[in-house]
């Protein structure tokens, strides 16, 4: 099944009387169970084309079916319940809330998504679990390491039981090692059918995954499979 199908997207950010094109007409399919690596210079649109895919932003022109179902036409409202339902996010800098605990912040997409207490609790310790974090679900956010504060991002972002994944430099403030835990984690995700798309500089963090694609100035430069893609060892931290 084809999760993303984007067609002719364009995208033009317009500021008073200056328009800046950032992407001119991606076409791109995403099928179920891909892991995807999105690479390009700083600028090209990466982050773009994320926020399209994420329905945190809407194209200028072209079309965006996920899952099948045309997005581009829905309500401000329709798109904030489709994406709350089928898209789990993954950013560089955690943004995790502070003075919550990390129970609590795993929580948090489950509270506006109204799903009852009791259940919130129960599935918010299992995909603490899952990550390695079970042991830690008491601790503030700035009572771990960067690489578990990832992983309770991480862990947020499932506890909905989103179709995609989309992380954008998810690994850019963590050491190699630490960056490695989460590739992996991502590789587990992605062989139990979670669809993957990972935006990044680094040639070592992409080769984690099955496919890569490389845009440059708006545009999808190369885009294919990755034959060395590396398979992550090791048990988490
Ligand atoms: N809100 C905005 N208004 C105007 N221009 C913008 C806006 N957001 C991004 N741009 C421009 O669009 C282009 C693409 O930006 P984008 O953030 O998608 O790049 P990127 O590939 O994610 O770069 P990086 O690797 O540095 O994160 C850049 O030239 C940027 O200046
Ligand atoms: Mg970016």
């Amino acid at each position: 099944m084809t999760v993303v199908a984007l067609e002719g997207i364009r995208k033009v950010y317009k500021s008073g009387a200056l328009e800046f094109e950032a992407l001119k007409g991606i076409s791109l399919e995403i099928r179920q169970g891909e892991m995807v690596a999105l690479m390009g210079p700083s600028g090209s649109g990466k982050t773009t084309l994320m926020q399209i895919i994420g329905l945190l932003d809407r194209p200028t022109q072209g079309t965006y079916h996920l899952a099948g179902q045309d997005v581009t036409t829905l309500s401000e409202n329709q798109r904030a319940e489709v994406r709350n339902q089928e898209i789990g996010f993954v950013f560089q800098a955690f943004h995790l809330l502070p003075r919550l605990n990390v129970l609590e912040n795993v929580e948090v997409p489950m509270i506006y998504a109204g799903v009852p207490a009791e259940e919130r609790r129960q599935r918010a310790m299992e995909v603490l679990q899952k990550v390695g974090l079970g042991d830690k679900w008491r601790n503030l956010p700035s009572q771990l390491s960067g690489g578990q504060k990832q992983r309770v991002a991480v862990a947020r972002a499932l506890s909905m039981r989103p179709s995609i994944l989309l992380a954008d430099e998810p690994t850019g403030n963590l050491d190699s090692k630490t960056a490695a835990e989460v590739m992996r984690l991502f590789q587990e995700l992605n062989d139990e059918g979670t669809c993957v798309i990972v935006v990044t500089h680094e040639h070592d963090i992409a080769d984690y995954c099955g496919r890569i694609v490389r845009i440059r100035d708006g545009q999808i430069e190369a885009d294919g499979p990755n034959p060395g893609r590396k398979r992550a060892v090791g048990g988490l931290a």
